[in-house]
This record gives structure tokens, C-alpha cells and sequence, in this order.
């Protein structure tokens, strides 16, 4: 793989040290992300994945360990934090709870215009970032307060995409939306890879969504990355995936149970595609057989 954009070198993180309400929530991470990877975050509940994400653009320090861009400590100096803002662009939690603009172009243009662009170029970054993620232009001019749940959701996501960074990272952008709209956040998300080779960083709950379109999915337990690799790597551990508390994809189950009743299924079979394959190699086996 190519260099990594990303390098997060020992890091700890630990909520009100030296208080009774101390909280180690990283210990010792090392993770590389690279250029233009998409890269899944899993774990269960508490395991870290939001402070994590929160540290790859300087929002919240080490306690100790360091966070390389390109080779450079991002919490050396004021610039260095103004530079990782610029190419790091995080998308919280339930982003639509931050819109507070008068209308829908004024909140995608916020991120833009603090970086100090002129207005042509901030004019032309907010329609690019609403076409996007798929925010009408008749949309621009209202105020975000009007929108459903997912219009506010993709206006949120349009306002980080404006700033075009290198590296998009977004905590759990699916939550609380309905199949439909959790589709369609993904594919305005992954057009905005294919188009700009941006890297993503994608915490996400559901296996289903890591497993069909990550490059390299990093698993985070108790504070600790306990496994990276590419989801064939990571599904092929299904039992200690469940010994932490995650849920493996329905498929990786079905697989399993298959193998454990005798059915010589080959491969690793994590998406529905894997799936009718592995059942027709199967198939075809047995016709020669
Ligand atoms: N602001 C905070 N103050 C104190 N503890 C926190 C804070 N944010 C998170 N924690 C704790 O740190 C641990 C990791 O939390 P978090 O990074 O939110 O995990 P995840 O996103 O994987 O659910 C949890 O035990 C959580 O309760
Ligand atoms: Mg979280």
C-alpha cells in the first residue's frame, strides 16, 4: 500500500486524570491510515472509536502518543493544527444537531469561509458539496430547520465535504436513519472517494456496511486496536469477533452453521455476493463430482 496520510502513534487518551472519575478510554493505539484507503472502525459501545476519531484532527489532545499528517506531529504548533483542520474533515454523531445557519448554503458554506477562501471559490465548493450529497439546489435558500432527518443529515455532511479534505472521517453517519436513507448517505459518501481519492475513516455499527465497502477495517476493544486487516481477515476470526461483543454479519453466520452441519462451503462468505457463489462453486463441484 502506499504511504499513510495518517499515523497515530501510541496513543493514550484518559478522561479527567486524577479525578475518581478517571477513564482510560485509548491505550498505547497505533493505527496507519492511508491515502485514499477506506478504513472501518468497530467495537462495542465505550470501546473508544469516537475518541479515537476525535484526535485525527487535533479536536481533542493526547495524553500521551502523537498524531502524524504527513510525517508531522499535528499538536506541534498552531499551523499545524490549522492544516489538519484543512485536510482532516470529521463528521460527528447526529451532525444535524450543530446546523444552526439561517439557511442551508450559509451552514455548508461556514467550514469553507473560515478557511479564509474567496467568495468564488466558496460559492462554487458549496454546490459541489450539495450535489455531493445529494442536497438539491431548490434546498440551498431554506432554512435547515425545514428538512427530514436525513436532508439535515446530508446538509451536515455537505458543510464538512465543502472544505475538501483529504482524509473524511465520520463517526456512525447511518445512525438513526431508515434502510433507504442509510443507502443512499453511503453512496453520497463513496462518491465523494471515487471522485476526489479522498481517504475515508467510517465508524460504523453494522457489519454489513464495514464488511461490503472497506479496504482495511481496524477493531477497537477496551481501548485497544485488537485486530486490523481487510474484512476477509477480520471475518475469518468470527469467534473472538464475538467474544468481544460484536455481531458478525449475517452471512459469516449462515457460512458458519453450513460448515458446522458438513457443507464444504469454500472461501469467506461475509456479503449476500459471497454467498450465491460459494453456493454455485459448491454446486458445480458436486455436478463434476
Ligand atoms: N467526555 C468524556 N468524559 C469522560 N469519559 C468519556 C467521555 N467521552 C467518552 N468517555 C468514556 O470513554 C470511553 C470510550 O468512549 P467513546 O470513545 O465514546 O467510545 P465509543 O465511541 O466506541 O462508544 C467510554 O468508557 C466512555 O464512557
Ligand atoms: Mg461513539
Amino acid at each position: 500500500m502506499n504511504e499513510p496520510i495518517l499515523k497515530v502513534e501510541n496513543l493514550t487518551h484518559i478522561y479527567s486524570p486524577g479525578t475518581p472519575f478517571e477513564m482510560t478510554a485509548l491505550d498505547n493505539i497505533d493505527l496507519d491510515i492511508y491515502k485514499g484507503e477506506i478504513l472501518g472502525i468497530i467495537g462495542h459501545t465505550g470501546s473508544g472509536k469516537s475518541t479515537l476519531i476525535q484526535h485525527l484532527n487535533a479536536l481533542i489532545k493526547p495524553t500521551s502518543g502523537r498524531i502524524l499528517l504527513e510525517g508531522r506531529d499535528i499538536n506541534e504548533s498552531k499551523q499545524s493544527v490549522r492544516e489538519v483542520r484543512g485536510k482532516v474533515g470529521l463528521v460527528f454523531q447526529y451532525p444535524e444537531y450543530q446546523l444552526f445557519e439561517e439557511t442551508v448554503y450559509r451552514d455548508i458554506a461556514f467550514g469553507p469561509k473560515n478557511m479564509k477562501l474567496d467568495p468564488a471559490e466558496i460559492d462554487r465548493r458549496v454546490r459541489l458539496a450539495a450535489r455531493f450529497t445529494g442536497v438539491e439546489e431548490s434546498l440551498l435558500e431554506r432554512s435547515p430547520f425545514d428538512l427530514s432527518g436525513g436532508q439535515k443529515r446530508r446538509v451536515a455532511i455537505a458543510g464538512v465535504i465543502a472544505m475538501m479534505p483529504e482524509v473524511l472521517v465520520l463517526d456512525e453517519p447511518m445512525a438513526g436513519l431508515d434502510p433507504g436513507g442509510r443507502e443512499e448517505i453511503m453512496e453520497n459518501i463513496m462518491t465523494y472517494h471515487r471522485e476526489t481519492g479522498a481517504a475515508i475513516v467510517i465508524v460504523t455499527h453494522s457489519m454489513e456496511e464495514a464488511a461490503s465497502r472497506a479496504d482495511r477495517m481496524a477493531v477497537l476493544s477496551h481501548g485497544k486496536v485488537a485486530m486490523t486487516g481487510t474484512p476477509e481477515e477480520v471475518f475469518a476470526r468470527g469467534e473472538e469477533l464475538r467474544r468481544m461483543g460484536l455481531a458478525t454479519p449475517v452471512m459469516t453466520d449462515v457460512a458458519d452453521k453450513l460448515r458446522a452441519l458438513g457443507v464444504e462451503l469454500p472461501g469467506t462468505v461475509y456479503t449476500v455476493e459471497q454467498m450465491v457463489s460459494a453456493l454455485m462453486e459448491l454446486e458445480g463441484g458436486k455436478r463434476r463430482a
